[in-house]
């Protein structure tokens, strides 16, 4: 997929429903979304599919199990994965369910085609199979020569007549094909075991069933009824039978640039049966089949019977739909499995989306609604900041190809950079002191080139928060499409003239978990019966865990005014620039060693999530760290400047 290619085809797998939606399914759903919502503002024709996986021996069982028909089951289960989307504001261009009438019919004519080609036998088979996983296993395959090697519950041997697809025919072409196409599947480490697993030997696949009814039937002119279609055939080609194949091929066009988002789990059936299959249909492969990694929560697998499964609505409902996207995609490098904390997660709100971007909007609505009634203008910010903007557009530059090769953990990292530069151009040049300098030409400029910087983050992270972006895009006056993303992202023009609309704080601090923590200690050996009057032992040894250590937050902070307190000899009143929408203002007992003048401009380090307090009757918002001994007292700062609100840890 790339600029040379006008469509864009974009799937997530579809879900089975045999259980309801969670963070893993999420997960998927949301990197497939921001792919497809990039591919669209950069100007490509997408088609994005998502859907249900409704057929086979699990869902049967489940819906037995609920009193239920497997389609009354089934019709439940895929609305809440449809909701789930629509709440998510996931932007799909079709849901399609394995048990839709032209579906069906797509499957049966590929299982015709692939017969008549000689690539379907009937034969029997004897096998343990795993009815969790749909899945047969050969005897080596199996842990205790019983138990399914991928989700470890037992297996049945089943005997039974089956069709066999000749899938070692195949070896040798996948083999070339994954050697010819460096990209095919993504990250490559997967490839590599995807690889190794075709070289030790493929055997032919049985693709029917006859110990159940709830599936595909084989076409009706092969006159065997009592066969249904292995689910892992049918599911593959809700891939095609979406674009109309065997029905109306109208939007078969889209095939011709296709990304396959899926979990690690269910790669062999992506990687190796789907392009086998697509060869016998005589249809092009994959371009990427992007696999990635496994959510844990707290370090923990998540299970139904601990308790700990996530729900992201839940978790979109408590934190915000955006804010969970951002934290998904950001936090897990792709491909590599991910915890989900609800402590990384509100570090990741406060940090990088309120301080490094939401206060970056506050500060140019604060800047520009002082120094120029809201005004922003372009002009002259070339003057006085290109290599800042050429520093940007270099970033901007690098980050489609982090994209579509699936690194958008690095994505988003690169994006943050420009941010970094908004931010330290803020403290460098200090518009404050360019205004109080009859600077005022620089100082504006120096609005225009942050107000741009934010127009440009907030096209490329469009993709991960769409709502969020376009209402920092209002803000400045604009809005994201395949007009602005080409004019201020590719050709690297400067935002037009505008008055800063003042929105409220987009991302309103996190101060602590909202959601209940499951009891994971449950399973946990029990601690030791408490007395009435014992102490922690932290308390008692005086020692602290990390995470009591980063209970308190500590930065740096910019003194960007000092005055004495009238009557007291100890106390001088800071504004002290944190990073954030307004400076704080620190009460400090230092009189005694510090001058107002050797204050201001200076740095220090900050305690900022103190509780604020009256001192004579002012309000402090924090405490600046401070060393004393004999000779006196001495602030704590960094060795050379940071940037105003740099975490210390
Ligand atoms: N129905 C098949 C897919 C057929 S596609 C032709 C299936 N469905 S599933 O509902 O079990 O899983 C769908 C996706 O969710 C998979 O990509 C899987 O990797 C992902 N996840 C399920 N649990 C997960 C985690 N705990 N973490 C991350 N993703 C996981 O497989």
């Amino acid at each position: 997929m790339g600029d040379s290619c006008k469509k864009a085809y974009i799937t997530t797998p579809i879900y089975y429903v045999n259980d309801v939606p969670h963070i893993g399914h999420a997960y998927t759903t949301v990197i497939a979304d921001a792919l497809a919502i990039y591919s669209r503002v950069s100007g490509l024709d997408t088609w994005f599919l998502t859907g249900t996986d409704e057929h086979g021996q699990k869902i049967e069982q489940a819906a037995e199990q609920r009193g239920k028909s497997p389609q009354e089951y089934a019709d439940d289960i895929s609305g809440k994965f449809k909701a789930l989307w629509d709440d998510m504001g996931i932007s799909y261009d079709q849901f399609i369910r394995t048990t839709d009438e032209a579906h069906k019919i797509g499957v049966q004519k590929a299982f015709e085609v692939m017969y008549n080609k000689g690539d379907i036998y009937k034969g029997t088979y004897k096998g343990h199979y795993c009815i969790g996983c749909e899945t047969f296993f050969t005897d080596t395959q199996l842990i205790d020569n019983e138990f399914c090697p991928d989700c470890g519950r037992a297996t049945t041997i089943v005997e039974e007549e089956s069709y066999f697809f000749k899938l070692s025919k195949y070896q040798d072409k996948l083999l070339e094909w994954y050697k010819e196409n460096e990209k095919c599947v993504l990250p490559k480490t997967k490839k590599n075991e995807v690889m190794r697993f075709v070289e030790n030997g493929l055997d032919d696949l049985s693709i029917t069933r006859t110990s159940f009814d709830w599936g595909v039937k084989l076409p009706a002119n092969m006159n065997d009824s009592k066969h249904v279609i292995y689910v892992w055939l049918d599911a593959l080609m809700n891939y095609v039978t979406a674009l109309g194949y065997g029905t109306d091929e109208e939007k078969m066009d889209y095939w011709a640039a296709r990304v396959h988002l899926i979990g690690k789990d269910i790669l062999r059936f992506h990687a190796i049966f789907w392009p086998a299959f697509l060869m016998s249909l005589d249809l092009p492969l994959p371009t990427h089949i992007a696999a990635h990694g496994w959510w844990t929560r707290n370090g923990e697998k998540m299970s139904k019977s601990k308790g700990n499964v996530i729900d992201p609505k839940e978790v979109s409902d408590a934190y915000g739909v955006e804010n969970f996207r951002y934290f998904m995609l950001r936090e897990v490098p792709f491909g590599g499995d991910g915890d989900f904390s609800q402590k990384a997660l509100i570090d990741r709100i406060n940090s990088d989306l309120g301080n490094d971007f939401g206060n970056l909007l506050n500060r140019l609505i604060g800047m520009s609604g002082k120094y120029s009634d809201g005004k922003v203008t372009s002009e002259n910010v070339s003057k006085y900041y290109q290599a800042e903007l050429d520093e940007v557009n270099g970033y901007l530059d690098n980050l489609e190809p982090l994209l579509f090769n699936m690194q958008i953990h690095r994505y988003l990292e690169e994006l943050w950079r420009p941010l970094s530069v908004a931010n330290k151009s803020i403290d460098k040049y200090q518009p404050w002191v360019l205004m109080k300098e009859n600077k005022e030409e620089e100082a504006l400029a120096l609005n225009g080139l942050i107000a741009n910087i934010l127009a440009k983050v907030a096209i490329m992270l469009h993709p991960i928060m769409p709502n969020t972006t376009k209402k920092v895009a209002s803000a400045l006056g604009f809005e994201i499409n395949t007009e602005s993303f080409n004019s201020l992202i590719k050709s690297k023009e400067l935002l037009k003239e505008f008055i800063v609309e003042k929105i409220p704080p987009l991302f309103p601090r996190v101060e602590e978990e909202l959601l209940k923590e499951p009891d994971s200690k449950k399973d946990e050996p029990k601690e030791q019966p408490k007395t009435k009057n014992q102490k922690p032992k932290t308390k008692e040894t005086g020692i602290i865990t990390i995470d009591q250590f980063f209970q308190t937050e500590l930065k740096i902070g910019t003194i960007i005014e000092a005055q004495e307190v009238p009557k007291s000899k100890k106390l001088l009143k800071l504004q002290v620039d944190l990073g954030e929408e307004r400076p704080r203002q620190i009460i400090a007992g230092i009189k005694e060693w510090y001058s107002p003048s050797d204050l201001v401009g200076t740095q220090a380090c900050v305690v900022a999530n103190l509780k604020p307090a009256k001192l004579m009757g002012m309000l402090s918002e924090g405490m600046l760290l401070a060393a004393k001994d004999d000779s006196g007292l001495s602030l704590l700062r960094p060795q050379s400047p940071k940037q105003s609100g740099t975490k210390v840890s």
